[in-house]
């Protein structure tokens, strides 16, 4: 009797959005292996902007199950399963490697469950397989690659050898850079790679050295990224080839490389000293609630919550008004630490791509090297 009372009076009181059920966010996302500090940095992005706003959106209170993809795409369908099925999640936020990406898009896009996905850059995604539902807060692997693209051939550099994973982000990079590079005179002479996570790279750095590239374009990123730059100015290449990169190549891996990344170039979405007012407040907020430097998979979780709360504000917690959290999201213009971007047709951001230099710690914007650039967006049908 005491508990009806008890319910009937939680009714009569409390306002309908108060009542409502809680909103589950399914984190799927690398806890190990090569790319596990990069899912550690989405997550407590993700909770940062989320306890900003009272742990609530839409008028839906967040309740979170987490989910350890191992950057495995032979485990993806799965896992990502387990999340809708047996959990019951509301909302798909995952992930960081490109192949279990496209794995949880292909699940996503047939279930129609909200998917954000806080960086993985398959640019099938949001390519071919676009879909009202499915949103990305991070990048497409081609814009870091075509940004640097056009800065090495600005430089000067006529011939580079690439290297990276033989995998989509890897193959993705390289293909953005190539395609600015050779448009603006430059020839990439040799495309080396390797399986993903390997990281024995002697062979292919003793390769490069005898090629005498220009310059020499990489994606690599995590514990590998961290390898790489070791390896690369151990085999003193460092001296004589400029490396460059897509910065995945130098953030949130600084204390590791030491000085062996001193000096090196890549070009990112975010970076150090942009100075602009969402940076400042979101990097001392960072500071204080993990004692920690945000890097750009910090932001990327922290803005894939910003793109969930304009899209839940607008359906008023409703995930099955899909037109009306796509139309929200499309139209925002999302104040990132980043600098503002908004989503481009296909749903991926439209923003700023920086050139950085490695300073330090930092890794020290030093000019735009493509404003506003958006991806193409090949063969996305909504
Ligand atoms: C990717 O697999 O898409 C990826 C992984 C780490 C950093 C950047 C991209």
């Amino acid at each position: 009797m005491k508990t009806l009372i008890a319910a009937l009076a939680t009714a009569l009181v409390l306002p309908a959005a108060a009542q409502s059920p809680k909103l589950k966010v399914g984190f799927m996302l690398p806890y190990s292996g090569t790319y596990a500090a990069l899912g550690d940095a989405i997550e407590k992005g993700f909770r940062l902007y989320m306890t900003e706003q009272g742990g609530r959106v839409g008028g839906r209170e967040i309740e979170y199950v987490k989910v350890d993809d191992e950057s495995d795409p032979a485990k993806a369908t799965d896992n990502v399963n387990k999340l809708i099925k047996r959990d019951n999640v509301d909302v798909l936020v995952g992930t960081v490697h490109s192949g279990v990406a496209m794995a949880m898009a292909k699940v996503a896009k047939d279930n129609g469950t909200l998917l954000i996905i806080p960086n993985a850059g398959a640019v099938a995604v949001t390519g071919p397989m676009c879909a009202q539902n499915i949103f990305r807060s991070s990048f497409s692997n081609w814009q870091p690659g075509y940004a640097m693209g056009e800065v090495a051939a600005k430089r000067g550099a006529k011939k580079v050898v690439t290297i990276t994973w033989k995998y989509a982000a890897g193959d993705e990079s390289v293909g953005g850079f190539k395609e600015a590079f050779e448009k603006n005179g430059g020839q990439v002479v040799k495309e080396l790679s390797l399986p993903f996570p390997n990281v024995e790279f002697q062979p292919l750095l003793t390769e490069i050295a005898a090629i005498k590239p220009d310059a020499v374009y990489t994606f690599f990123a995590g514990g590998g990224a961290v390898k790489f730059v070791k390896d690369y100015a151990a085999a003193g290449l460092k001296k004589t080839i400029p490396l460059y990169g897509a910065g995945f190549l130098t953030d949130g891996t600084l204390e590791a490389q030491g000085a062996d990344a001193d000096g090196l170039l890549t070009t990112l979405h975010y970076g150090d000293g942009l100075d602009n007012p969402k940076d400042k407040s979101f990097r001392a907020a960072y500071q204080k609630a993990y004692n920690a430097v945000p890097d750009v998979y910090a932001v990327q979780g922290y803005d894939a919550a910003q793109m969930l709360a304009i899209g839940l504000n607008a359906s008023k917690g409703d995930v099955s008004k899909k037109a009306e959290i796509a139309k929200a999201i499309e139209t925002a213009k999302i104040d990132s630490p980043r600098g503002a971007f908004t989503i481009g047709a296909s749903h991926n951001p439209v923003q700023d791509m920086y050139l950085r230099q490695v300073i330090g710690k930092d890794n020290k914007v030093i000019a735009i090297a493509t404003k506003a650039l958006a991806d193409p967006g090949r063969g996305c049908k909504m």
